[in-house]
């Protein structure tokens, strides 16, 4: 089973029981603000859920996130829509947490995982263009806009952002933040 640790989060495969946390994270509406409306319980039991945890046996997929060890949100690292031979990189978080920069902490240790134990080339993400937020978080994981494209689940027009693994090394890998700038 792969987890993460960072400084304040510990990552873990989503799990059938954090059903509930997932209900309820998505039940707010300025969480869901650039992403859809809020599925019901039967989705999310039957559908979502099933779809997050599709990867369990892999050493990537859907991770719920924990601050002493409560469920405060998810992040992922799954086979990108725009170029399967790359991870995509998500995240959700419950509002409470934000503003404090535990999506870039959690995303910085999934693109570690990716370039350093799955041995990608590169990660992407996708987002709203006016999530401003979340493409902050993309930007401070070393991203750059690539373009745009359909995404293919919610057939929204999105902006995609993408690191390859010499610009993470050169300016964002923990320990060199700063180096070059
Ligand atoms: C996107 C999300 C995960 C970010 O989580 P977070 O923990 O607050 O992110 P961080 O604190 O690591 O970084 C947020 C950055 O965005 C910046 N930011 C916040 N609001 C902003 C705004 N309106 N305009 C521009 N930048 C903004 C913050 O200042 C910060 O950047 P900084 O560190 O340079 O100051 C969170 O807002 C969320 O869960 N949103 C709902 C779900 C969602 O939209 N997910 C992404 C779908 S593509």
């Amino acid at each position: 089973m792969t987890t993460f640790t960072t400084d304040r989060l510990h990552l873990r495969p989503i799990e059938v029981s954090d059903l509930d946390a997932l209900v309820a994270l998505d039940s707010d509406p300025e969480v869901m603000r650039y992403i859809g409306a809020a599925p019901s319980r039967d989705v999310v039991a039957r559908e979502l859920l099933p779809r997050m945890r599709q990867y369990a046996d892999q050493p990537f997929g859907f991770f719920a996130a924990e601050v002493a060890g409560g469920f405060i949100g998810w992040f992922h690292l799954r086979p990108s829509v725009a170029d399967p031979t790359i991870h995509e990189l998500g995240y959700r978080l419950q509002r409470r947490w934000w503003g404090v920069g535990l999506a870039t902490e959690g995303s910085l240790a999934l693109c570690l995982h990716a370039f350093d134990a799955l041995g990608m080339p590169a990660v992407d993400a996708c987002a709203l263009p006016e999530n401003l937020p979340s493409i902050r978080v993309m930007e401070k994981c070393g991203m750059s806009l690539i373009g745009r494209l359909i995404h293919p689940r919610g057939g929204m027009e999105v902006v995609r952002y993408l690191v390859t693994r010499a610009t993470f090394e050169d300016r964002v890998r923990p320990g060199r933040v700063g180096e070059r700038t």
